[in-house]
């Protein structure tokens, strides 16, 4: 996995806050009622930045732009942003995009401003269940968009997706992973649907996703796509040998990264910090050139040991063999050459091997 490049050192985050609508599964930091502060929030923004710039950011190699949705913004503010940083000669910038936002215009925008990877919020191609995950855009836009993607000129895309909503078929799911295919991605990322805590889709039980579904989904998702030449790199991503997500992987390899914006977090060396929730609260702070930071926690070295351990095994790069004994994990792990890893039926339960990795 991305053997030809230097692990990364240092990221980006830019957190917008802002949606056209609420999905009732999101537990986000993220606001639908709030679009009058959106200029005052870029401006806040690029003002946070330059501070950290001139008090000497470190070169910048990865940027991930997301919210929320990055498309609701100007894309000239969020290229504004982009401007101010430190970036190394090929730093990977993603944006995040919801395809119903998404223009012709809108992608030379952002491909002259230097991004050079899209992440697309696609969660299903088939009708029924985008209205079921309560979605706005239908399939004829997602192909649009990723249309006016390839026109720009963008090289890296990548589509996210979400299975086990209710009413959601294995044929179903089976049609949009096809279909998410056809449409050339360079990257996949498919999540069972999760129940946050404090979301609509909490309070209501029969919409909960099944274990077993999830399951059989996940075998479907894994299978269409190694044969398409997408290698799993990480539980829930898929690549062309590559295009792996050089951001997610700085954070799954404990890299140092900065957060801007609300609830946005950073880590430095073991120390790991998150912002003030609210953009009313970041715009102010960033105003009074107060911290932007709501708190913090440093970690100590057993704890970030066995967190490296834990993101590593959940990765194809593995752990050393000796860094735990397979027999603990039958069936779930396997030893490659000098490293163990997950078999398919371990990422597939890969939260309980987790757990079963705590002393
Ligand atoms: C927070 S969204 C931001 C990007 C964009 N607004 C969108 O919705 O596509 C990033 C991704 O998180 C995933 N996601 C959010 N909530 C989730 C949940 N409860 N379960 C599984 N995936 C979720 C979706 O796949 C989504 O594309
Ligand atoms: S899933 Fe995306 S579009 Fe939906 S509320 Fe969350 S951030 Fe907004």
């Amino acid at each position: 996995m991305s053997q030809h490049h230097a692990p990364d050192r240092f990221g980006v985050y830019i957190h917008i806050p802002f949606c056209h609508h609420r999905c009732d599964y999101c537990s986000f930091a993220t606001w639908t009622d709030r679009h009058h502060v959106i200029d005052q929030y870029m401006n806040a923004l690029v003002t946070d930045i330059r501070r950290n710039v001139a008090v000497g950011m470190s070169s910048v190699d990865t940027v991930f732009i997301g919210g929320g949705t990055p498309t609701l913004v100007p894309p000239e503010a969020l290229m504004a942003c982009l401007s101010e940083l430190p970036l190394v000669p090929g730093a990977e910038v993603t944006v995040e995009c919801n395809p119903d936002d998404v223009t012709d215009a809108m992608m030379a925008t952002y491909f002259e401003g230097g991004v050079n990877r899209i992440s697309m919020g696609v969660q299903s191609m088939t009708t029924h269940v985008l209205a079921s995950l309560g979605r706005t855009h239908n399939p004829a836009n997602v192909q649009r968009a990723v249309e006016s993607v390839r026109g720009s000129g963008i090289p890296a895309l990548n589509l996210d997706l979400i299975y086990g909503a209710v009413g959601e078929t294995l044929d179903d799911w089976r049609y949009t992973v096809q279909q998410a295919v056809e449409l050339s991605p360079t990257h996949v990322s498919a999540y069972g649907l999760t129940v946050e805590p404090g979301t609509p889709l909490a309070l209501e039980p029969h919409r909960h996703p099944d274990d077993d579904d999830q399951a059989d989904k996940y075998i479907i998702v894994d299978d269409i796509l190694r044969s398409a030449g997408l290698a799993n790199y990480e539980i829930s991503n898929w690549a062309i040998p590559g295009f792996e997500c050089r951001h997610n992987l700085l954070y799954w390899r404990q890299g140092d990264y900065t957060g801007f914006g609300c609830a946005a977090h950073s880590h430095a060396d073991g120390r790991r910090w998150w912002n003030v929730r609210t953009p009313e609260r970041y715009i102010e702070a960033v105003d009074t050139n107060s911290p932007t930071e709501a708190s913090g926690e440093t970690l100590d070295a057993v704890t970030r040991k066995r967190e490296a351990l834990e993101l590593s095994l959940r990765t194809s790069d593995g752990v050393p063999v000796g860094a735990l004994d397979p027999k603990t994990l039958e069936g779930l792990v396997e030893v490659v050459g000098e490293r163990i890893v997950l078999t398919q039926r371990g990422r597939l339960l890969g939260n309980e091997v987790s757990l079963r990795l705590l002393p």
